[in-house]
């Protein structure tokens, strides 16, 4: 049974069908890749699965749920995190700040216990700290954690920006284009957390990404998109052999 699944999802903006009839399904510790060339329909189909785009049309189940209807902000609660292509994160806050904010969709305390800080709104900030500290460690950011967002190098951006996703401790994550703007160094290094978010934190990732290379070292099966259709979907050697993939990525 899959952890996730889209069915006949259909996305139109004006007459442009960004998503034409899309379906899929991801089995639980995959990293499954979308790629296509650019206006493929990729962003959109994660602004579907985080409810910010209405399909006009299809379905999407997470451990067997139908969360077509899910309230964006209860989306993150049930284990869906994700990252944005162009980073979101609060540029005059410290990365400890951005980190901590990551994390609050899962207070549990109300607004009077945490206004007199009840023994149980303070065991929550607590635990709280302890997953942020923790991914600090394994995504080593120790030496920018009391930095503010808009003094650091791109790259570590977008490590913060992982992070943050990684703080609501997901099931799923959504990465849109994590290799963009990175060194090949950093890219080098992203791969390897990649791996480690899937084998070590046990969780499940689809990654929207253009870096064929780093697509092909990465991912377990791709699926390729082309004017919101399904090109091809399989292993990595089956895609790099796809004559109708290799056609799209031409005309680009
Ligand atoms: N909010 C919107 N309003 C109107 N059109 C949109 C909107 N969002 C996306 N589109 C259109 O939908 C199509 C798919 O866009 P999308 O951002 O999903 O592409 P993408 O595959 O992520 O491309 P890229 O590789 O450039 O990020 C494009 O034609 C885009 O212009
Ligand atoms: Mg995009």
């Amino acid at each position: 049974m899959s952890l996730f699944e889209v069915k006949n999802i259909t996305v139109a903006f004006g007459g442009v069908k960004a998503l034409n009839d899309v379906s899929f399904g991801i089995d639980k510790g995959e990293i499954f890749t979308i790629i296509g060339p650019n206006g493929a329909g990729k962003s959109t189909l994660f602004n579907v699965i985080s409810r910010i785009y209405e399909p006009s049309k299809g379905e999407i189940y997470f451990e067997n749920q139908n969360i077509s209807k899910t309230k964006p902000h209860n989306i993150s609660k049930l284990g869906i995190a994700r990252t944005f292509q162009n980073l979101e994160l609060f540029e005059n806050a410290t990365v400890l700040q951005n980190l901590l904010l990551g994390r609050h969709i899962y207070k549990k305390t109300n607004i009077l216990s945490e206004v007199f800080f009840t023994p149980s709104a303070r065991k929550q900030e607590h635990e709280y700290r302890l997953k942020v500290e923790e991914v600090i460690d394994f995504l080593d950011l120790q030496h920018y954690r009391d930095t503010l967002i808009n003094g650091l190098p791109y790259g570590v951006r977008k490590n913060v920006e992982l992070a943050r996703a990684l703080c609501t401790d997901p099931k799923l994550l959504l990465l849109d284009e994590p290799s963009s703007g990175l060194t090949n160094e950093e890219t080098i290094d992203l791969g390897f957390w990649i791996k480690d978010i899937q084998s070590l934190l046990g969780i499940t990732i689809i990654m929207i990404e253009h870096d064929m290379s780093f697509v092909n070292k990465v991912s377990d099966r791709i699926l390729a998109l082309n004017y919101g259709k399904i090109l091809a979907s399989g292993l990595p050697e089956e895609i790099k052999n796809n004559e109708d993939v290799k056609q799209a990525y031409m005309g680009e």
